[in-house]
């Protein structure tokens, strides 16, 4: 049998990597879902929040986590796809214009038309990851998806440019790399949790994607299919773990621990008269606790970051055009409950984001909103290689996202 090519989406988080591997077949139509093969999970090992402190303790992190990936699927990866924390993307818009002088719009002026408008000085100490293509306007008429044929005097590109910061990507580059897996591109984080776990007709609609994970909260919003807004805020599950630690008098490791056996995010979901039991910070110290003030702790802390998000959006001017509502991903939404309290906050349809959309093999295995981020990377990845690079990514992007086609 011909094996294609394996394919590693890696997620650097905060709290764990993760490993997810595709396998792009040769001959793979577009639009055929995309094999998942293994998975594999390790904690985050010299990471402090987004960044990298201790090199040799976050290879050996990505190590475990691909090494069990690669066990799982019983075969190696020949390239890897890394996520960008949000902590360290910038974004902004940059317009492209060509004279297309009364003719009709060809490949050749939408070819130039993207790259006069990826052409912006990006600012020291970043680099371009990503230049977005979002839509074109044909003589001031504006919200075209594709141009060609079009009768045009001029013709304008809305691209949005995404930078990261130089030290961090190279940090990220240097740990995938020195773990023995090449890293061949960086993408921004909640870039790839939207490819895994939103549609084009959502983003169509309107969409923000909440991404709550261990450190941050990431925010990136679709209108029009447009990604029009992209914010993260310092705070996530790990701000909640410590909430618990402090208010019931536990370790960190122990707070984590009840959190997600115990936890609930809404304190009217749980049996008032419940009690847990908790080891206790000295050698033997057993208590036992209410699990109503486990939720309550919970709820108090997450209503305040879906909060900070809804003030976020509001500012942005985005809320109320969202008609496809609201999809959170990452750990931090695992809890029951969360979508129900994320609903009182936005006042807005509520989803979980679980990957399941365009892949097929071990779907079970990534159907959890904080394999969202891994698993888009490597249908990132693999809508890069199916067609053979370049040229022929872009049809193959269609699939992934059709916003994303004129992604280069
Ligand atoms: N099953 C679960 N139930 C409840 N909470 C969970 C569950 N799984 C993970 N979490 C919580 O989710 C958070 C981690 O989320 P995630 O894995 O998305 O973070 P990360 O990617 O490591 O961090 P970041 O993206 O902020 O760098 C932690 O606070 C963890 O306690
Ligand atoms: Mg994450």
């Amino acid at each position: 049998m011909i094996q294609g090519v394996g394919i590693a989406g890696v997620d650097i988080g905060s709290t764990k990597t993760c490993a997810v591997i595709a396998e792009v077949r040769p001959g793979r139509e577009p639009d055929e879902p995309l094999p998942i093969l293994g998975v594999g999970v390790a904690r985050a090992e010299g990471m402090k929040g987004p960044s990298v402190t201790n090199l040799e303790a976050a290879i050996g992190s990505v190590r475990d986590a691909l090494g069990r990936a690669e066990t799982m699927c019983g075969r190696e990866v020949e390239t890897s796809y890394v996520g960008v924390p949000s902590a360290y993307i910038e974004t902004s818009r940059s317009r492209g214009v060509v004279a297309v002088s009364g003719a009709e719009v060809t490949a050749s002026h939408v070819k130039r038309v993207q790259e006069v408008g990826r052409a912006v000085p990006v600012r020291p100490g970043f680099e371009l990851i990503h230049a977005l293509c979002q839509e074109y306007s044909v003589d001031g008429r504006g919200g075209i998806q594709d141009p060609i044929g079009m009768m045009a005097t001029r013709l304008e590109s809305d691209v949005c440019i995404v930078t990261a910061d130089s030290t961090a990507c190279r940090d990220l580059s240097k740990v995938v790399d020195r773990s023995g897996y090449r890293p061949e591109e960086l993408v921004m984080a909640p870039l790839a949790s939207s490819l895994a776990v939103i549609d084009d007709a959502d983003r169509e609609a309107g969409v923000a994607l909440v991404e709550v994970g261990g450190a941050s909260t990431d925010v990136i919003v679709y209108v029009g299919r447009r990604l029009l807004h992209a914010a993260t805020l310092p705070w996530g599950g790990s701000s909640v773990t410590r909430d618990i630690a402090r208010g019931l008098g536990v370790p960190e490791e122990e707070a984590g621990r009840l959190k997600q056996r115990f936890g609930n995010a809404r304190r009217s979901e749980v049996e008032p008269k419940e009690q847990l039991d908790v080891s206790g910070p000295g050698h033997g110290a057993g208590r036992r606790v209410s699990r109503e003030l486990l939720a309550h702790i919970i709820e108090q802390r997450l209503d305040e970051i879906l909060g900070l998000v809804y003030e976020e959006l509001d500012e942005a001017g985005v809320l109320d055009r969202l008609g496809g509502g609201i999809v959170l991903t990452g750990g931090g939404a695992s809890l029951p409950s969360t979508d129900d309290l994320a609903r009182s906050v936005f006042n807005l349809p509520v989803r979980i984001g679980v990957p399941s959309a365009g892949i097929t093999g071990t779907v079970e295995s990534v159907a959890s909103p904080s394999h969202a981020t891994a698993v888009g990377l490597a249908m990132y990845g693999a809508a890069q290689h199916r067609s053979g690079g370049f040229a022929g990514a872009t049809r193959a992007l269609a699939r992934v996202g059709g916003w994303l086609r004129e992604f280069f």
